[in-house]
């Protein structure tokens, strides 16, 4: 593995989620494999669980993590090839990212989209840059469009539920639904969650959202999308709850009917499917405290799984680069 920006970066997904879950079952069994090797994790936006489980998982492999807060004490980046930078930039992606390349083996990034123009947002400009410019492998910590390090998680934690419930070729029903927030949010979990998904392949893969919240076909082509919540509730294993803003009319909340919040009576229509979530989830919003508090959640387990996913990540880009 090269780089890991999205599940094309993957060529065996099923191999890649035992290799998680063999360091879940034996975290320091690699415990060299990153001996003088560093990771540089940038971030740009803020994070609790990607920003502590990379630096575990690096720390389990023997590597060093440098954390550089970019968005909030480094200089303001920019990314534009032939910019004026006469504005509010400082320093350009240009110059930068090199400069990490020699102090780093692994750069790790986090960027958000602005939410403000969607051509600017899906091009992923400031990754490409990155990996066009540091000339060393770049992991994505989430960018414009995708989230591929909590998909991997996520694919991880349902192989897991499967292989605990002891069924021989299963093909669970797995439900991402919308659910109401208070301000636009990026479409990458959505986006990423369903390109994994439909990358998988074992899952009989349900979208659900109010109209006009329509996802991008290039990550939910496969899918059976409906604007009927309680029919894709409908005997579901696995019910993703997540927020995204409209694709279409890039950026905007239409409505936000608290009607679309999962709670246990719409839990009834399910196989009592397990409740996902890549957090942080505001309460009795996007999901009902009984939800998150009850026996059907699996929010934890998924987080305490980035962990497994990132170091899975980290050791096959250090076994493909030396
Ligand atoms: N799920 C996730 O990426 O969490 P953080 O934003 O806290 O990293």
């Amino acid at each position: 593995m090269k780089n890991f920006v999205s599940v094309n970066d993957v060529s065996n997904i099923d191999a890649l989620v035992q290799k998680a879950l063999a360091y879940k079952a034996s975290p320091y069994i690699d415990k060299t494999l990153g001996t003088n090797k560093r990771i540089g994790c940038l971030f740009l936006n803020p994070s609790m669980r990607t920003r502590l489980s990379t630096q575990i998982a690096a720390q389990n492999l023997g590597m060093e993590p440098i954390i550089f807060n970019v968005g909030s004490e480094g200089w303001m980046l920019e990314f534009e090839e032939e910019a004026i930078m006469s504005g509010t930039t400082v320093e350009h992606v240009k110059d930068a990212a090199p400069v990490f390349g020699k102090y780093f083996d692994i750069l790790a990034i986090r960027t958000f989209p602005s939410l403000k123009n969607r051509d600017d947002d899906y091009s992923e400009l400031y990754i490409k840059q990155f990996i066009k410019y540091a000339g060393i492998p770049v992991v994505s910590l989430e960018s414009s469009t995708l989230h591929p390090l909590q998909s991997f998680t996520d694919i991880i934690t349902i192989t897991e539920e499967l292989e605990k419930a002891k069924i021989v070729n299963p093909k669970p029903k797995i439900v991402l639904t919308w659910a109401p927030h208070v301000k636009p949010l990026p479409q990458c979990v959505a986006n990423s969650f369903s390109q994994w998904v439909n990358a998988w392949g074992k899952a009989d893969f349900v979208i659900t959202h109010p109209e006009d919240y329509e996802l991008s076909e290039e990550f939910t082509k496969g899918a059976t999308i409906t604007h009927n919540q309680n029919e894709a509730l409908k005997d579901a294993d696995f019910v993703y709850v997540k927020n995204w803003s409209t694709f279409n009319d890039y950026g905007k909340i239409y409505e936000s009917d608290p009607n679309w919040m999962l709670t246990n009576k719409k839990l009834e229509l399910t196989n009592n499917a397990k409740v996902m979530h890549c957090l942080p989830v505001r309460r009795n919003v996007e999901l009902s405290d009984e939800i998150l508090d009850g026996p059907n959640s699996i929010v934890t387990l998924e987080a305490s799984n980035r962990v497994w996913a990132a170091q899975a990540v980290l050791s096959e880009i250090l076994r493909t680069n030396g």
